[in-house]
Parts: C-alpha cells; sequence; structure tokens
C-alpha cells in the first residue's frame, strides 16, 4: 500500500548536491574548489572561529530558540528592531518558510529564469504554479514581473545581485516595480551577496521595508562571513510578517555554534572588508582572464562570474582548466547549460589562487556582455524546468 503522498510530490525530485567535497578531494588526491557554492576563498572569519571554541562545550544545551542576542546585534547593525528579524538555518531555510506561509496548490509564484533553483522547488513543493520571467541580457526584468503579475500571484522572487548572472536591479526600476505591485503582493529581495556590490545603482533593500510592508529581504552569514557550513541566514521584514513567520519556523532552527559565530562575525570588521576586497580584485582578474581568452562575460556584483563563449560541445565536467586556465583559478559551474547554437555559458568563482600565482599586469580587460544580443540567453541559456543552479 502506497501512503497518500500530496501530490504535488509527484513533479519533485530530490536536491543533487553532487559528490561530498571530502570524497572528491580523497579520490582526486588534491583539494578541490566547488565553486558552484560561491562559498567565502578566504574561510571562515577568525573571529567567529573563537567564538565556536569557545561554545562548544556548551552543544548539550539547545540553543536560544529566539536568538536573542543575536538578533540584538543583528537589529543595531541594520537599523531595524529585533521584531524585523527572522533568522533561519541558511537562508535556504527562509525561502521554504516564506512559500509555506503562502503558497497553496494553484498559488502562482513569479520567478526569474535562471534563478537560485530552492525558489522553484519550495515552490512546487507547495503545489504552487510557477510563472516564469525570462532574464533581458542577464539581468532581472522587473517590468516584466511586475506584468507576470495576476491576482493569483502570492510571492515574486527577485535576486539582487542575482545567482546566477550576478546582476543587480538598478534604482529606478526597483522603485518603478514597488510601485506597480499590488500591495498584498510578497516580495521576496534576495540579498545573498549583497556584501560584493560596487555599483551605486543598486537598491538597498532595507530603505524600502517602511514604504512597503510586504517585503521581505534576504541575506546570509554563507557567503560574507565564510559560515555556509554552520547554516545561517535572516530574512528582514515588517514586524507583523516576521512574527507570522516565526509560527512556521522549528523551535531551535538556528542552532548554537551558528549564533555563537554569527554574532562574532558581525563584528568581524577586518574578515570582512579582506574579502570584499579580494573578490573586488578576483572579478577583475578574471575579465581580464576571459578577455585574454576570448570570453564575453556579464559584469558582476557578486563572488562569482558568468562567461560566455561558443564552442563545439564538450562535456559538462570538463574543467576549464583544460581551455589554459590555472588550477584553482577558474573552473566549471556544476550545471553548465548549453545551447543548441553552441553558445555555453560558465560561470566562475575563485577559490585557492595564491598571491604569488596571480597574474601581473597582462592584458586589459575586453569587452563585457552588457549589451549582448538577448538570443545567446534566451535560446541558449535557459535552463529546462528543474535545471539546479548552485548555491
Ligand atoms: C541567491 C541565494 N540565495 C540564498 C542562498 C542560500 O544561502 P544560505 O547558505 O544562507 O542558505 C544562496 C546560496 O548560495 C544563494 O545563492
Amino acid at each position: 500500500m502506497e501512503p497518500r503522498w500530496r501530490p504535488a510530490l509527484a513533479h519533485l525530485t530530490p536536491y543533487d548536491a553532487g559528490p561530498p567535497l571530502e570524497r572528491l578531494e580523497a579520490e582526486l588526491g588534491r583539494p578541490v574548489v566547488r565553486l558552484s557554492a560561491n562559498e567565502n576563498p578566504l574561510g571562515p572569519s577568525p573571529l567567529a572561529l573563537q567564538a565556536i571554541r569557545a561554545e562548544v562545550e556548551r552543544v548539550h544545551l539547545y540553543p536560544d530558540g529566539g536568538a536573542v542576542a543575536l538578533r540584538e546585534a543583528l537589529a543595531t547593525a541594520l537599523g531595524v528592531t529585533p521584531g524585523a528579524i527572522l533568522l533561519g538555518n541558511g537562508a535556504d531555510e527562509l525561502i521554504g518558510l516564506l512559500v509555506r506561509a503562502l503558497v497553496d496548490p494553484g498559488d502562482e509564484v513569479v520567478i526569474p529564469r535562471p534563478a537560485f533553483e530552492p525558489y522553484e522547488s519550495a515552490a512546487r513543493q507547495m503545489g504552487g504554479a510557477v510563472v516564469w520571467s525570462p532574464l533581458r541580457d542577464y539581468r532581472i526584468d522587473l517590468e516584466d514581473l511586475a506584468g507576470r503579475v495576476t491576482p493569483r500571484t502570492k510571492l515574486v522572487f527577485v535576486g539582487s545581485p542575482h545567482n546566477p548572472t550576478g546582476t543587480v536591479v538598478g534604482r529606478a526600476a526597483w522603485e518603478a516595480f514597488l510601485g506597480a505591485l499590488p500591495g498584498e503582493v510578497v516580495v521576496l529581495l534576495d540579498e545573498a551577496y549583497r556584501d560584493f556590490v560596487e555599483t551605486d545603482d543598486c537598491p538597498d533593500g532595507l530603505e524600502a521595508l517602511a514604504r512597503r510592508p510586504t517585503l521581505v529581504v534576504l541575506r546570509t552569514f554563507s557567503k560574507i562571513a565564510g559560515l555556509a557550513g554552520l547554516r545561517i541566514g535572516y530574512a528582514v521584514g515588517a514586524p507583523r510578517v516576521i512574527e507570522t513567520l516565526g509560527r512556521l519556523r522549528e523551535p531551535f532552527n538556528v542552532n548554537r555554534l551558528a549564533q555563537a559565530a554569527a554574532r562574532a562575525a558581525l563584528g568581524d570588521v577586518a574578515h570582512r572588508e579582506r574579502t570584499r576586497a579580494l573578490v573586488f580584485e578576483e572579478r577583475r582578474f578574471l575579465y581580464g582572464e576571459f578577455a585574454r581568452r576570448g570570453l564575453g562575460w556579464v559584469p558582476s556584483e557578486a563572488n562569482f562570474v558568468v562567461a560566455v563563449k561558443s564552442v563545439a560541445p564538450r562535456s559538462p565536467r570538463q574543467p576549464l582548466s583544460a581551455a589554459g586556465t590555472r588550477r584553482g583559478g577558474v573552473g566549471p559551474e556544476r550545471n553548465v547549460k548549453r545551447s543548441g547554437a553552441g553558445a555555453r555559458r560558465e560561470r566562475a568563482g575563485w577559490g585557492s589562487r595564491q598571491a604569488g600565482e596571480r597574474r601581473r599586469g597582462g592584458a586589459p580587460p575586453g569587452e563585457p556582455l552588457a549589451g549582448a544580443p538577448r538570443s545567446v540567453w534566451s535560446e541558449g541559456l535557459t535552463p529546462p524546468v528543474g535545471g539546479p543552479e548552485g548555491g
């Protein structure tokens, strides 16, 4: 006898996280940098490590379910009240909570395409109808997104910087978008990569919160603080919204070590600034290397960069290093998409490139793909339904 599973489950497949990093390293006999996960190449904040060591003796005790001290510290840092913050077991958990709180079977969720995969799977888990909004020139098209909202739309996802392109939404487009959207439609603005933004033309999601009570801003300690393995992220929103979401969370959803580490990381300005400086430097390095290799790229405000080239198809797992790129410098995205026309996209990050390895001088950056033909993206790079973007 089969259990009477919810019908939505029939359309889901378990998330494929790829082989364990440690096993890959053992097989290859050398360190492996998993570029698809956009982790911090400097490692965790040293102050967070200290805090973890101090806290580790207390792991027999349940954590503070309300994460009071951390929420207070975050509230001070962000200029909001503690009641405006909900912590999660990674920002991932908060995506799921928001969707569970809003989406009944048949409700519509508007998602840019391609996008961070959990947006779609969370919606489908609830039986939601996913409405795709194609990117335009590698950017989220906010006008298109708003145009796809119907009376059945409960939630719209916006990433800025967006995963997988690293592009941000501009201030004017963001304001127009918020103005065009019915007030009861919830907007999730995912700012997981906000710390890596250099351009001024990028809204700070927190600034719009007072004007839009149905906006939820998502951030994480995974990237900038290097705490991805501890799983801790947070949502900021109107206290009523946050309180409602909190009804769905598990009592001890953020563990003791993660809370201690995140509090310490908040005060680790040196690690934060070193991480940002490295990412800024390496973005430029990659642009230069792509140019030297005749590749195009999408100017990125995140800690990864999309490169595009036209080549004969090859195995998705064949590393870029085979095309002449230094080991540990850039490498392939786990889920490389290939176009019918032979154009392909790879997402590159950076891992363990040593200072001594870095190319000095060298070719100046060539032309970015700011005005790339739409066809490259829409024909070649839109993933099939379920095509995952790494985290
Ligand atoms: C756009 C985006 N949002 C959210 C997350 C999830 O972050 P966390 O590690 O806090 O779950 C990621 C992780 O890669 C991401 O890329």
